[in-house]
């Protein structure tokens, strides 16, 4: 569908199928499965490699994270999650690099009596959708995690949300890109190239022009205001914040917690993510304030005051590291994937609060969509153009 007939090699760096604008998580995985299947890919971004996998914690949750309303979300999610397994394995094998991809289980926990209830609705409704999930008493739940708070009154355990370690998939992914023959333009893009109805490539700060027979746009938060694309093609992509802390745990995840922990404490999602490397994923804020990636001291303070009313000993452990990230969100919460409102535009974006549980779909789903113009069935209620105005409105 995309091959650029031009007879020029990409030693020309103009030239190229595929120029993928945006280097993080998604971009490297649409690049990496698009090179696999012989198309000659350009990744274009001043550090790829970079972006809120940087920041993510990793959780591979989609039944602990299920929202009501959200079932096609769920749907694509234990797609995702069903292939991470062969996904990280299949990484590590072409790069010699792990993933912290670890089969490890979470709990969903109750403080309180509303969260109990809380937990108990969403239970149902999980066993409603044949998901699996245990319900266990507080008890049952100290027995499995020893350090969460005395005050627990019960939990949900699911022992098919697992995690990996984003930094790491990031890091390997983007080797693997290589090793796959993926091209890295290390230049922010200045803007994307549209002549008449068609998206052509783009042009970078530096002054090249890559002409490319498709471009995806992957460029995670930033992708709403990508310059060069009409306003009714531009993804509804916003930015939202999120704080996260890293702390070190004394002698590996054992010792301390053994799978992801989490609650809704005071109306607020928390997250404890254990590393077998000792590291502790402390998260996350939820903001919606524009570009600002300050870490607050209200934003630190409430993420370890609710962590300390579920695992008290929190407070012990070494704090390595404060941060703040932005993750794309989109207006029902799901990624935009594939084909766009112009030819020659394709889109991996708006994956919200789940771009690292979606990167083997997405990437399978583009490099599907790249080379035969056309989504998998299972992204096809994700499509890029979902959003935008009919045809007969963008012509009025
Ligand atoms: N999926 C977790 C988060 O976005 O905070």
């Amino acid at each position: 569908m995309v091959r650029a007939d031009d007879g020029v090699g990409l030693e020309n760096k103009g030239v190229a199928d595929v120029v993928v604008v945006g280097g993080g998580l998604i971009g490297l995985v649409t690049a990496w499965r698009a090179a696999q299947r012989g198309l000659r890919v350009v990744v274009a971004d001043p550090a790829p490699g970079g972006g809120a996998a940087q920041v993510a914690a990793g959780m591979l949750a989609a039944v602990t994270e299920l929202q009501y309303g959200e079932q096609a979300l769920l749907k694509l999610g234990i797609e995702s999650a069903a292939r991470y397994r062969e996904f990280a394995a299949e990484l590590e094998e072409a790069t010699g690099l792990g993933t912290g991809y670890r089969e490890c289980g979470t709990l969903a926990v109750a403080l309180d009596a509303d969260d109990r209830a809380h937990l108990r609705e969403l239970h149902a409704f999980q066993t409603s959708l044949g998901l699996a999930a245990q319900w266990l008493s507080g008890r049952e739940c100290r027995r499995l995690e020893p350090m969460l708070a005395p005050g627990v009154r019960g939990g949900l355990r699911v022992d098919g949300d697992h995690q990996v370690d984003p930094r790491r998939l990031t890091a390997a992914l983007l080797v693997a890109a290589e090793a796959a023959g993926v091209r890295f333009l290390r230049t922010k893009v200045a803007r994307i190239e549209v002549a008449g109805d068609r998206v052509t490539g783009v042009l970078l700060a530096d002054g090249t022009a890559v002409a490319a027979g498709a471009t995806v746009l992957a460029a995670g938060s930033e992708s709403g205001r990508v310059a060069g694309l009409p306003a009714r093609v531009l993804p509804p992509v916003r930015p939202v914040k999120g704080q996260i802390l890293r702390l070190r745990m004394p002698e590996g995840p054992a010792s301390f917690l053994s799978r992801t922990v989490r609650a809704v404490v005071r109306g607020s999602d928390v997250y404890l993510v254990p590393r077998e490397n000792g590291e502790l994923v402390l998260g996350a804020t939820s903001e919606e304030r524009g570009w600002d990636t300050t870490v607050t001291a209200g934003g630190v303070y409430e993420l370890l005051r609710d962590a300390h009313d579920l695992v008290p000993g929190i407070t012990e452990l070494p704090l390595t590291q404060t941060q703040a990230g932005l993750r794309p969100g989109s207006p029902d919460n799901a990624p935009l994937l594939g084909p766009a409102a112009l030819d020659g535009l394709l889109l991996a974006t708006g994956h919200h609060r789940n771009g690292v549980l979606l990167a083997p779909v997405t990437g399978d789903a583009l490099a599907e969509a790249l080379t035969t113009g056309e989504l998998p069935p299972y992204a096809r209620p994700f499509a890029a153009h979902r959003f935008a105005p009919v045809r007969q409105e963008q012509t009025a």
